[in-house]
């Protein structure tokens, strides 16, 4: 059955921020995926957030327990869990932002590609709901390889006759999240002054940080810049070793999710000038999505914004992406079309 669990009214004076929670307007968060690694994280991290008013929690097994736990922090949304598909529908009716942290992550030795079988089936039968249930909801999404399961959901909406390319997100701000953590560490400086563009796509060398719009400035070297930039691609890798068979990032990732999914909110409500990096329909290079900077609206995309001056190195880097990126959204557009 479904579980409701109402919260108290009053925000915690920490998270009211200086304003109250009731001034915002009603919004639904569903999170589809909400028991694994990322959806569990992610769903405290979205009950913190006061532009929530409705958070549903949906996967296949374990949410009346994560959406129960959640549901007694004592901030302003009402959470409800819903489990197995028969509950999908109620799940996404009239969510404003859906994000989709669901499938299988990689093993040690897996490269993103590796996990598209089962992901792209999950993605394209999550989107189909979505197109029936909540075609105007903003998709964020997480499951990988993103630079193929955003192309399906494009094509599932497409044939629904939903598809708004203003309104579909692959979410690569655990890659912006990294790039200015490593650059932070390395230049010595408050991470939290750091704002580093990163562009292309979410897999190896398809994630492009652009370094030299760096800010703050620093004065690193080529090989510096070439192992932030490795490091940035390999991230992922870094993590999925760590876990040694567990899992890949989920804590980071949970985090980078919540943020961009804040960064929609703000967006939808009217908050001006909202920019995060996101793989999106896009005019910017002859591939038809890419990654870049994106100003969130009350639509959701209002403005892809371009790549700016590239130094030599990143310009190597977009030729050398724009092949793998192309076949990973041809094989997402695809399957999309034949299955
Ligand atoms: P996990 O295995 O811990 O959790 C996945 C959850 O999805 C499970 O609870 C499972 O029951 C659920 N699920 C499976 N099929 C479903 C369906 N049809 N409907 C709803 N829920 C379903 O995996 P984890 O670590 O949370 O990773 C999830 C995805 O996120 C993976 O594809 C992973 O590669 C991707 N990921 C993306 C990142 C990014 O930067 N975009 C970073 C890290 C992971």
């Amino acid at each position: 059955s479904v579980l409701r669990r109402s919260s108290t009214a009053s925000a915690s004076s920490l998270l009211r921020r200086g304003y109250s929670s009731e001034s915002h307007p009603e919004r639904k968060v569903a999170v589809l995926g909400a028991a694994g690694g990322i959806g569990q994280p992610l769903a405290l991290l979205m009950k913190l957030n006061p532009l929530v008013s409705n958070l549903a929690l949906y996967d296949i097994a374990g949410t009346p327990g994560v959406a129960t736990d959640v549901s007694h922090v004592n901030t302003r949304s009402e959470v409800a869990g819903y489990m197995g598909e028969e509950q999908l529908g109620q799940a996404l009716e009239g969510s404003d932002v859906v994000i989709i942290p669901a499938g299988v992550p990689r093993k040690p030795g897996m490269t993103r590609d590796d996990l598209f079988n089962i992901n792209a089936g999950i993605v394209k039968s999550l989107c189909t709901a979505i197109a029936k249930y909540c075609p105007n909801a903003l998709v964020n999404m997480i499951s990988n390889p993103v630079n193929s399961t955003v192309p399906i959901a494009a094509e599932v909406f497409k044939k629904a006759g939903t598809y708004d390319e203003k309104k579909l997100f692959g979410v690569t701000t655990l890659d912006v999240v990294r790039a200015k953590t490593f650059f932070a560490g390395k230049a010595k400086v408050s991470v939290a002054d750091v704002n580093i563009p990163v562009v292309g796509g979410h897999a190896g060398i398809t994630i492009l940080p652009l370094f030299s719009q760096a800010t703050p400035k620093a004065n690193f070297s080529d090989e510096d810049i070439q192992a932030l930039t490795k490091r940035t691609q390999d991230g992922g890798t870094e993590v999925v070793e760590a876990k040694a068979g567990k899992g890949s990032a989920t804590l980071s990732m949970a985090y980078a999710g919540a943020i961009f999914a804040d960064a929609c909110l703000k967006g939808l409500n009217g908050v001006p000038d909202v920019i995060e990096c996101s793989f999106v329909q896009s005019s910017i290079t002859e591939l038809s999505f890419f990654a870049s900077k994106v100003k969130l609206g009350k639509n959701g995309v209002e403005e892809v914004l371009g790549l700016g001056p590239l130094s030599d190195y990143e310009k190597q880097g977009l030729e050398a992406l724009m092949p793998e990126l192309k076949s990973s959204i041809e094989k997402g557009i695809e399957f999309a079309n034949k299955s």
